[in-house]
């Protein structure tokens, strides 16, 4: 019950619904693939990557599992469970690999990159595994698989950051893209995995993510996400133009594209965020007010356990100067519960630092051990499995009544909302955001709107989960 409800939580933003790609006519290419994705948005944007290179080899997309020729799954191992979806995926694979001769799995990600040629010898029906920094060998490990040898292509890299590839749009809206600009984390946390699935960490080039959204401008998109696993520590050495971009910079440049170009960006380690990023957001409107900045934990000692490198004193002070800066300003977080050695005390701390923070919504989750990980080596995972639920159960309650304070506090105000498509229990209803990322759904009327289209909407009422609008103004 309790997973259930954590999943739902996460699902409803970042884990997304696996999803499948489709061109526009199958039957010009060779062969064709199916591409299924989980895990963090760098993931699904990885997806998108993988799909233009396939496409270049003459590779077409579908969204049909069975009509596919190659069945790629992209993985994620940030927690336990994550890999046991992954596994039973497999399994499903593998039932229909029997019926079809011929279909090629291959696995994608960091799963992959995590296992390495051992997931050939648990998931014996497994033809291909590469890592997330080796996808442009993905064409040459597919002819060595068609050829009937196991291929694995796991090498990180300590430069590989697929500038130059144009990602082939999935399963998009055509409002919101996510734009990759780096690579990899430096950071170390003692829990995470993500060090060590996506190696170190690497900026792309700058112009190629300049160009890149404004071709999606170009071509009707209102909505980029800037993606990484630290952006504030963006660092782009431009030798060209001789000159350092910073995230600011950066931000600022991709907000220069168009006012009618909303940037957001994910995600942001607390102890990199600067002023200076901060100042960027509060001088470009078309810059959303929202930050996901991560707490993990609302205690000192579990931060310093966790190699957060920030107490709880020094994050309390940064959502002070986003306030201050932004008052305005959608904050989010991650919270870990029972990360080893907690005490009743250190859960107390990360139940005060929600309500100091006052997040409008967090993804929560109860530790799960990694293998190779910092903590793993070197502390013992002691809080019993059925205190991790209780803890997390009581900071879920806590995060509810945040989430419905906080939506409360909007009815009444008008904002700008970016039109995504219809609300998804009513064809007759838009669904959308405001610059705080929150969903606001409201009736269509009779006003001729369409998908990206801005709107000024009266919040009438909410949910937990939702702000319920009216349109105030549809000519923006
Ligand atoms: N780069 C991002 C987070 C990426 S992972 C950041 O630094 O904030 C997304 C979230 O998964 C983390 O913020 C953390 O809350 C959670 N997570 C990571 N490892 C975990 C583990 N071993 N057990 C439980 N949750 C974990
Ligand atoms: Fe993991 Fe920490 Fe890096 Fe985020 S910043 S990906 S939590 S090591
Ligand atoms: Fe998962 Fe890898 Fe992302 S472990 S959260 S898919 S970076």
């Amino acid at each position: 019950m309790l997973d259930l409800m954590t999943e739902k939580v996460q699902d409803e933003s970042r884990q997304g619904e696996a999803y499948a790609a489709f061109a526009n006519d199958p039957n010009q290419y060779k062969k064709r693939f199916y591409i299924e994705s989980y895990g963090c948005q760098m993931n699904f944007a990885d997806s998108e990557v993988v799909a233009s290179i396939l496409h270049k080899e003459g590779y077409g997309a579908t969204p049909n599992l069975e009509e596919a020729d190659l069945v790629f799954i992209n993985t994620c191992s940030i927690r336990e469970k994550a890999e046991q979806t992954v596994r039973k995926r497999l399994t499903e694979f593998r039932k229909l690999k029997k019926k079809k001769k011929g279909m090629l799995v291959g696995v994608l990600g960091c799963m992959a990159e995590r296992l390495k040629s051992k997931f050939l010898e648990e998931e014996k029906l497994v033809d291909i595994v590469v890592g997330p920094d080796a996808y442009r060998s993905l064409p040459g490990l597919v002819e060595e698989a068609e050829g009937g040898q196991k291929a694995v292509n796991v090498l990180l890299s300590r430069d590989e950051t697929y500038a130059d590839i144009s990602p082939v749009r999935l399963d998009s809206n055509g409002v919101s893209a996510f734009v990759s600009i780096m690579r990899g984390c430096n950071n170390m946390c003692s829990f995470c995995v993500v060090p060590f699935t996506r190696g170190r960490e690497r900026s792309r080039d700058a112009a190629s993510i300049i160009n890149e959204c404004r071709d999606l401008f170009e071509n009707g998109y209102k909505e980029v996400t800037l993606l990484g696993q630290n952006v504030d520590s963006y660092y782009f050495v431009d030798e060209l133009n001789d000159r350092v971009v910073t995230f600011a910079k950066l931000m600022e440049e991709v907000a220069q594209i168009s006012p009618l170009l909303r940037v957001r960006f994910s995600t942001s380690h607390p102890k990199d965020i600067t002023d200076d990023v901060l100042y960027t957001m509060a001088k470009y409107e078309n810059i959303c007010n929202y930050i996901h900045l991560p707490v993990q934990s609302g205690s000192s000692r579990i931060l310093q356990l966790m190699n957060r490198t920030y107490t709880r004193e020094w994050y309390m002070a940064k959502v002070d100067r986003i306030r201050q800066i932004i008052p305005d300003c959608g904050i989010s977080s991650d919270i870990i519960t029972g990360f080893c050695t907690e005490e009743e005390k250190d859960h107390r701390d990360t139940i005060s630092i929600m309500e100091y923070s006052r997040y409008d919504f967090s993804y929560m989750f109860f530790y799960s051990e990694r293998p190779g990980t910092l903590a793993q080596r070197r502390y013992k995972d002691d809080i019993p499995e059925e205190v991790k639920k209780r803890r997390l159960q009581e900071i879920v309650e806590i995060q509810n009544k945040l989430s419905q304070e906080s939506n409360k506090k909007d009815i009444g105000k008008t904002f700008t909302v970016l039109i995504e498509g219809d609300s998804k229990k009513n064809d007759k209803e838009w669904k959308g955001r405001n610059s705080q990322n929150k969903v606001i759904v409201f009736p269509k009327e009779n006003y001729s709107l369409k998908n990206g289209d801005y709107v000024q909407v009266k919040v009438l009422d909410c949910t937990q989960a939702t702000l319920l609008g009216k349109i105030i103004n549809p000519e923006i």
